[in-house]
């Protein structure tokens, strides 16, 4: 049995993919209280004594207008952390799958392909984006672009617990591809035995925030009281994310990117 080491193992992929690996590989499950990341030097003698096959980061500061003022904090988790965690890799040989984002890119053109040059707009996608260039220089790993990540948190969880409470929503305008953690999990489970390298996108469909809190109060019989405009917030978003996906879609045998299919998997308490 492959021993696959997993960095975040609370948050909301790293759960997911824990429930779905947990049967055909022996899983090592590091979260933030058994490791912090601000202590990017105790990650390299961890990693040589488990010596995994496969390594599978989703650990991230992953709060966008909190890496906007708490810089030190998001460069080490985001990227410090990631040279640490490929350092030892020559030494183990494990196939290291690092999960980045979509704020890597500026937002003007959207449906960003794998071949995009990345311009971030923000200090997480700043730091995200050093993350990948560190991981990129270990031969045997793979980039996994993904975005909107939600089960218990993300967009549509917050349109909902919202409208349930009458409370009303604004959407920010703009576009972004957004996937559930389980889905993204199921394709991740897919990729892994591919040894795949370099950078992959693995998302939803695009769709703009108004729409899919639309989705959202029609899925649930909810009202629609919601709004489409700005809000000012600590850090700039991306105008339009959206991520191309036909490289996963080719790779990955279930439909992974349609938003109904998503939403059937947010957890709303
Ligand atoms: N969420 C999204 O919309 C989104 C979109 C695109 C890409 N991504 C990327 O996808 C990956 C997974 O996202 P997610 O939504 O599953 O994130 P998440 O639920 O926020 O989980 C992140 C995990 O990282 C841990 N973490 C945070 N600070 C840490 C530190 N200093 N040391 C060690 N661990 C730390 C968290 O632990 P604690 O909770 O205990 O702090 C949590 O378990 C991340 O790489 C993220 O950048 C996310």
């Amino acid at each position: 049995m492959k021993k696959i080491l997993i960095f975040g193992s609370f948050g909301q992929l790293g759960s997911q993919l824990i429930n779905l690996l947990k049967d055909e590989y022996e899983l090592i499950k590091i979260n933030h209280a058994d490791l912090d990341f601000n202590k990017f030097y105790l990650i390299e003698d961890k990693i040589l004594k488990i010596n995994p096959d496969i390594i599978i980061n989703c650990a991230a500061l992953t709060d966008v207008d909190r890496c906007e003022t708490y810089k030190e904090e998001a460069y080490n988790v985001n990227a410090e952390a990631v040279k640490h965690i490929i350092r030892p890799l020559k030494l183990t040989n494990s196939y290291f799958i690092n999960i980045s984002t979509d704020y890597v890119f500026n937002g003007i053109k959207g449906n960003y392909s794998e071949n995009d040059t990345p311009d971030p707009v923000n200090y997480y996608g700043l730091t995200k984006l050093l993350g990948d260039v560190y991981s990129n220089s270990y031969d045997n790993s793979l980039i996994i672009r993904t975005s909107g990540i939600f089960l218990n948190k993300g967009f549509p969880v917050f349109v909902y617990k919202n409208l349930v409470q009458n409370k009303k929503v604004t959407a920010i305008p703009g576009y972004y591809s957004p996937i559930s953690a389980y889905n993204l999990a199921l394709a991740i489970k897919y990729i892994i035995p591919l040894n795949r390298t370099g950078i992959l996108n693995i998302a939803g469909n695009k769709i703009s925030r108004y729409d899919l809190a639309i989705k959202v109060s029609e899925l649930y019989n909810l009202n629609k009281n919601i709004e489409e405009n700005n809000i000012e917030l600590t850090a700039k978003r991306p105008f339009d994310s959206s991520l191309n996906i036909d490289r996963a879609k080719k790779l990955i045998d279930f439909n992974f990117y349609d938003i109904n299919e998503n939403l059937k998997h947010m957890v709303m308490k």
